[in-house]
């Protein structure tokens, strides 16, 4: 037995456990002796009980602002540097632990209202299911699923819109069909633009630590055309009560083309932007690049007795 001062011991420690040097946070709560010396002061119920992971592009932001509608569903506080995202999960954030996490929810002011996040980097972010795991086995899940090459087409806008300086330099065609001998930042941005599109590879992760039951996959069309039945289903989900109508909250604005809040508008200009359709060589090149894909993400939700989006049911086995 070696007595040592901390910080040798600690040293000595993660050179004999490295697995161990990257922190994985659990609820304190979950266990007696963790619970014993958690201090008074501090919560282990601020916590999330659902989730909206993304991906990126698919009509997050607009899921996110209808459920803030809802006067039991309390979203967590924006982040000075991700604006309304925390990605807590998947960034250095992870490092500064469970107290700076809960410091990003609002305090319940009422016994029913429930917390929840969204992030959409978290989908497919190989970290984030294990990490998420590990602290909330409980939370649910809420993934929305859009046809992978609108859902790249929208991040290439999404990237010009924010001045870009590679996507205002090569076209949408250059960036998804770049091949593996191109410049390190150009496959970074076109494994950006495509990789989240992989929905098989991301869900199968997935589902490796949550079981089907805690996950709600959400076809994007339908959020797009029928809110109102989305909304429904996802209160129903997470278990919220009262379950509201959203007929009452929401109204199609012909202008913008898609569902607004009567309350307080649209969505912001970078938010359903008009832009022009995708031209055919991209649409052939990336129709066969997330061919196989796609036909893995049809096995995956026959597997797990899921029906399919929309767009999914067009695409068959030749
Ligand atoms: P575009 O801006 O390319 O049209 P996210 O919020 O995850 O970044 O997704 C943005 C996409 O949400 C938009 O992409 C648009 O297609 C979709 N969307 C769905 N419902 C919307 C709504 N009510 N208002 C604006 N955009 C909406």
């Amino acid at each position: 037995l070696l007595a040592l001062p901390p910080v040798e011991m600690a040293r000595r420690y993660f050179q004999m456990y490295t697995q161990e040097i990257n922190a994985v946070w659990t609820n304190p709560c979950d266990y007696d002796k963790h619970r014993e010396i958690w201090p008074m002061s501090k919560s282990c119920t601020k916590l999330p009980s659902f989730i909206i992971v993304g991906p990126q592009k698919t009509g997050t932001t607009a899921l996110l602002r209808f459920l803030q509608a809802h006067p039991m569903l309390l979203g967590s506080k924006p982040d000075p540097v991700h604006f309304e995202e925390i990605q807590f999960f998947l960034t250095k954030n992870y490092q500064n632990g469970l107290d700076w996490y809960q410091d990003h929810f609002p305090k319940p002011s009422h016994p029913r209202q429930i917390l929840f996040e969204k992030s959409a980097n978290y989908f497919d972010n190989e970290l984030t299911p294990k990490r998420m795991y590990a602290l909330l086995p409980q939370v649910k899940i809420v993934i929305l699923l859009c046809e992978p090459a609108k859902r790249a087409y929208s991040w290439y806008h999404n990237m010009l819109f924010h001045n870009d300086t590679v996507a205002m330099n090569y076209t949408f065609f250059e960036i998804v069909s770049a091949p593996d001998s191109s410049p390190k930042f150009l496959k970074d941005v076109r494994n950006r633009c495509l990789r989240p599109g992989m929905y098989a590879v991301h869900l199968s992760r997935w589902l490796q630590y949550f079981p089907k039951e805690q996950i709600l996959l959400i076809d994007s069309d339908r959020l797009d055309n029928d809110p109102v039945t989305v909304l429904r289903d996802l209160q129903m989900f997470v278990d919220v009560e009262p379950v509201i109508d959203y007929s009452t909250i929401l109204e199609f604005n012909v202008d913008k083309g898609y569902f607004c809040l009567k309350e307080s508008g649209c969505l912001s200009s970078n938010k359903g932007r008009k832009y022009a359709p995708m031209d055919p060589v991209s649409r052939s090149f990336l129709t066969s690049y997330y061919r196989d894909h796609n036909l893995n993400l049809k096995t995956l939700l026959n597997n797990i007795g899921h029906p399919f989006p929309t767009w999914l049911e067009k695409i068959e086995e030749s």
